[in-house]
């Protein structure tokens, strides 16, 4: 793949169509009569939270809430810090957090007891990807996923390497040579 940022594609553009419509259907029956917001981890997970909400036949709220943990690095750095106002709209909801990738679950864990003082009706998190060696660190629990991929640092559909490459409508392994530079 000449030019291609990525080494090679783990998710093509229809398979991660096809998830996401089925992720929909679980979401709708799931959350049918209930007041839903769906708030979506800014910035890696705003183009999954866009065709996800249109999947999800229930009314719902979509809002967007900022994390920053990462930098340019390739890691998570466990340090959390919110870059948007507390989302309002999370009291006397069901919320579901909607992210790009759960790896070590300390950015989950951090948002989820952030939100706690706005007393949300529950909390639940729907991430489209979580990496294998993964564990539900600090008590995390997910409970909508689409996809599990090795431990690689993957970008494209909202996935980013210091910003570049969210646009790729696949995910894929960034090259080698790309994430050195
Ligand atoms: P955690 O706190 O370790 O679970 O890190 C989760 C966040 O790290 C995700 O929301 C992503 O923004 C970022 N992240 C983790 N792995 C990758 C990756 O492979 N590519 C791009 N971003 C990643
Ligand atoms: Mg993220």
């Amino acid at each position: 793949m000449h030019d291609s940022p990525v080494e090679r594609i783990l998710l093509s553009e229809g398979a991660i169509r096809d998830r996401v419509a089925e992720l929909g259907a679980a979401v709708s029956r799931d959350y049918a009569g209930r007041e839903l917001v769906m708030l979506a981890v800014l910035r890696g997970a705003a183009i999954f939270a866009a065709d996800l909400s249109r999947a999800v036949a229930t009314p719902h709220l979509l809002d967007f809430v900022g994390l920053e943990s990462y930098g340019h690095a390739t890691h998570s750095s466990g340090r959390v810090r919110l870059t948007t106002a507390m989302p309002e709209h999370a009291a006397q909801r069901h919320v579901l957090i909607v992210e790009d990738i759960f790896d070590s679950g300390r950015t989950l864990s951090w948002l989820i007891r952030e939100l706690q003082p706005l007393a949300p009706l529950s909390v639940e998190v729907c991430t489209l990807l979580v990496k294998d060696r993964s564990r539900a660190e600090r008590g995390v629990r997910v409970r909508y996923e689409g996809f599990h991929i090795p431990d690689e640092f993957v970008v494209g559909y909202g996935l980013d390497f210091a910003q570049r490459y969210r646009h790729l409508p696949y995910i894929g392994v960034l090259r080698r040579d790309l994430r050195d530079q």
